[in-house]
């Protein structure tokens, strides 16, 4: 009888134990996995980089070769036309290069730019 006893409550928590472990693991096994994010500002933001941060520094929060982009009085229209025809001696024209979608991207990223802290 005593030896009963012991086995049952000996037995309890390893099924508790067990019931978590099978409950715990595909959730945490089915975690997604992080990267692709269909969100504009982080794809314009290499867009830039790649394309334009060689010419406007910082991620066009200071200037280079082009000037710096942050805080532009200039409006949406003109920053559009700009990356499409570029400007003769001065910057490439992307027309072709960029789609019409990525520019409107870039215009809402060179919106974006804040001083970058630290
Ligand atoms: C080869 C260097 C170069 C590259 C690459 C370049 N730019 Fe420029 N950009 C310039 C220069 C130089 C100017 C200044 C032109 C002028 O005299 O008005 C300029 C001007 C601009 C302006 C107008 C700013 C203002 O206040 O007048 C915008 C907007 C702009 N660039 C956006 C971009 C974007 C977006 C890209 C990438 C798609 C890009 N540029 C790539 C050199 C470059």
């Amino acid at each position: 009888m005593k030896t009963l006893h012991v086995m049952k409550l000996d037995l309890l928590p390893r099924a508790v134990l067990a019931a978590v472990l099978t409950c715990a693991m595909p959730a945490w096994a089915q975690q997604p996995a992080p990267g692709a994010p269909d969100n504009a500002p982080f794809d314009a933001e290499q867009l830039f980089a790649s394309t334009c941060g060689w010419c406007h520094s910082d991620g066009g929060r200071a200037a280079g070769k082009g000037p710096q982009l942050m805080g532009t009085s200039k409006s949406d229209d003109f920053i559009r036309e700009r990356i499409k025809n570029g400007k003769p001696g001065a910057m490439p024209a992307f027309d072709g290069a960029l789609s019409d979608a990525q520019i409107d991207a870039i215009v809402k990223y060179i919106r974006s730019l804040k001083p970058q802290q630290g």
